[in-house]
């Protein structure tokens, strides 16, 4: 377990075309790239923090697809070299053996994206052929951390919506088998993509209701089977609510404390969704006291002038995604 987590979007391509997604490949948007030495800058810092502080730092690349960030073999050994702890959301194209032994040699957390059975994710993917390569990679991947004896923790994210839903608990199972360790969940959103996809998959209030009374069965028979469901008790209230429409403030996040997000322009914030508006640019934060500074400066900032996003907070993060129950 990490005490801080820094999420870390090094870039906004993506060679896949996921229906539900605002970094389709269909998309015309920016596509920009994290460069190579603001990160390896703002890395050092993070990695002086966790040496002066004895803090353990997970440094988590994001995208579009972080696979496709063409530094991430050099950069990511090297910070790990200073002490700071790898993961990446991968939607796992890139996922060749050569990459499968970087990541057991090099990671301490490696999530894929996984949307279903074979057929409806290779649908809502775009990609024919997708699931089983992810089925192979992701077995490799558990062989090899058993062979080394060490490797990273495998975990798989899975975005709930109409047609996925009902497979739910029998896609946990292949999930177990292929030696993955934890399940997270999202429900489809529709900020970054409202439109017709969204709408006809979105969840309804009753959807989560009836997962939620699922749950513990299902937690319990998937923990016999080595594979923990994770989510915190708040988790599917705050989904229930998004569903229904109902705004849920939040007045104190604890801001910077536990989780940061830096986006492919270098600005560090509490979330993804204030980063942009709100966040600091890390070429301002050169001296391991500024990290241990943010905590105070935001809320000081935020209780003064509550950035727009905190009226309705959907950083899964803050309600418990991630939270082992
Ligand atoms: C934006 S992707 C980037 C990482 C990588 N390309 C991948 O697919 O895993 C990060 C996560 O967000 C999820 N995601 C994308 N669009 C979403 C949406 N509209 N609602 C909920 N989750 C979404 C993806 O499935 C993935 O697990
Ligand atoms: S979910 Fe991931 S793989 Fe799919 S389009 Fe978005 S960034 Fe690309």
């Amino acid at each position: 377990m990490a005490d801080l987590v820094v999420v870390w979007r090094v870039t906004e391509r993506c060679d896949l075309a996921c229906r539900f997604c605002g970094y389709s490949r269909e998309l015309r948007r920016p596509r920009r790239h994290s460069p190579a030495e603001s990160v390896l800058a703002f890395g050092r810092v993070l990695a002086a923090h966790a040496a002066a502080t004895g803090r353990r730092i997970l440094l988590s690349w994001l995208g579009g697809e972080p696979a496709l960030w063409p530094p991430l073999l050099t950069v990511g050994p090297e910070l790990r070299g200073l002490g700071l702890q790898l993961g990446l959301t991968t939607n796992g194209t890139r996922l060749d053996p050569a990459f499968c032994a970087h990541l057991a040699e090099h990671y301490a957390q490696v999530t894929v994206s996984v949307d279903g059975l074979a057929d409806w994710h290779d649908q809502v993917r775009g990609a024919p052929g997708l699931w089983a390569r992810l089925a192979a990679s992701i077995q490799r991947l558990a062989a090899l951390r058993a062979e080394r004896g060490a490797g990273p923790r495998l975990r798989a994210n899975v975005v709930l919506m109409r047609g996925n839903l009902a497979d739910f608990p029998a896609l946990c199972e292949r999930l177990a088998e292929w030696g993955v360790d934890e399940v997270t969940f999202n429900s489809l959103g529709g900020q970054e993509r409202p439109g017709e996809f969204f709408e006809r998959q979105r969840l309804a209030p009753e959807d989560l209701q009836a997962l939620g009374r699922r749950l513990p069965a299902l937690r319990a028979q998937l923990r016999e089977r080595g594979l923990t469901l994770v989510g915190g008790a708040q988790y599917l209230d705050r989904l229930e609510a998004q569903a229904r429409g109902q705004a849920w403030p939040v007045l104190d996040c604890a801001p910077g404390q536990r989780f940061l997000f830096v986006d492919e322009a270098g600005r560090a914030g509490p979330c993804s969704f204030t980063a942009a508006g709100r966040g600091v640019p890390i070429a301002e934060l050169t001296e391991p006291a500024a990290l241990v500074n943010l905590p105070e400066l935001w809320r000081a900032r935020f209780a003064l002038d509550r950035p727009a996003p905190c009226a309705d907070c959907r950083s899964t993060q803050v309600f418990g995604k991630f939270v082992t129950p």
